[in-house]
């Protein structure tokens, strides 16, 4: 394999953000398991949080199955509902929807804690620099959907889908070869998206792997509620 930038940060740096994030996480779990929390500051003040917090997971959420679902699906499989042209004018419309809906939860959340000092006194500068990384990265991605209006063929998306299904089924030269030549935008968003990989065991994002699990299994937590006694 040629080792050139390439191939270093699309081919070998997703492998090692997979095992550190994978590794680091069982080490937290183990050691510092009282630290893995959502770290919810909904506390330290109610007012506008509730409709920061469910746009900005509500479209997150959204983003990451579509992800999910569009880059590793066979396009032998998908061509049995819909054609590779389609696909792509799904999920830059549905992708930008979504994607202005986490975007606006995101500000709100960024503001109240950089505005509120009983939220930014209680945060850590950790907790801010996660809010700042997936600001940049939507704001990647939503760049994308312009590029993406230059080619409507789908040929750019189906490079990129190449690049995810070699990355999972252990192929690091062909998927730095599909990687190759898109164009710059595509490259940092994914850049960045392996990056956010790489920092999930040391970050709040913890509760991405533990959340689905242990908050639908379980009853409402309370945390805080005006009574009228
Ligand atoms: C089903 C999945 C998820 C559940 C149940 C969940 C739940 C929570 C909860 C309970 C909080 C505490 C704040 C609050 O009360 O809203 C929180 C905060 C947060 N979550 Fe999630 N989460 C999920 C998925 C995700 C994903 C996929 C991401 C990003 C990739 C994410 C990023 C964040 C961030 C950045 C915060 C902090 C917001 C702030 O600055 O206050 N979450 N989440
Ligand atoms: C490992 C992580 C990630 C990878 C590899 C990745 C990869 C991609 C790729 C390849 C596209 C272009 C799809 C196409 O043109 O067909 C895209 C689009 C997009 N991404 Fe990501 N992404 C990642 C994480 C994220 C995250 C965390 C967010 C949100 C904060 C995000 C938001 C978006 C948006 C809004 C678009 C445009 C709409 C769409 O095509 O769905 N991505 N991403």
């Amino acid at each position: 394999m040629n080792f050139d930038m390439n191939t270093v940060l699309f081919a070998l740096y997703p492998y090692i953000a997979i095992a550190v994030c994978v590794i680091g996480c069982w080490v937290r779990f183990d050691r510092e398991q009282y630290t893995w929390r959502a770290g919810s500051s909904q506390l330290m003040r109610t007012r506008g949080m509730v409709v920061a917090s469910n746009c900005f997971h509500i479209g997150i959420l959204f983003i990451l199955a579509g992800h999910f679902v569009g880059l590793l699906t066979p396009e032998a499989i998908y061509h049995h509902v819909i054609s590779t042209e389609a696909k792509q004018i799904l999920a830059m419309a549905s992708g930008g929807f979504f994607g202005v809906v986490c975007l606006v939860g995101l500000a709100m959340l960024l503001h109240r804690r950089i505005t509120d000092p009983r939220v930014s006194a209680t945060g850590t500068r950790g907790d801010l620099a996660v809010l700042v990384l997936l600001g940049i990265q939507l704001l990647l991605g939503l760049a994308t959907i312009f590029a993406s209006m230059q080619h409507l063929d789908g040929s750019v998306m189906l490079m990129l889908a190449g690049w995810a299904q070699s990355i999972v089924t252990f192929q690091p030269a062909q998927a730095a070869a599909y990687i190759a030549n898109v164009h710059i935008i595509y490259k940092l968003h994914v850049f960045f998206g392996i990056s956010i990989v790489l920092v999930l065991p040391f970050t709040r994002l913890v509760h991405i792997i533990s959340a689905p699990i242990w908050y639908f299994g379980r009853g409402y937590q309370i945390v805080r509620q005006k009574k009228a006694y």
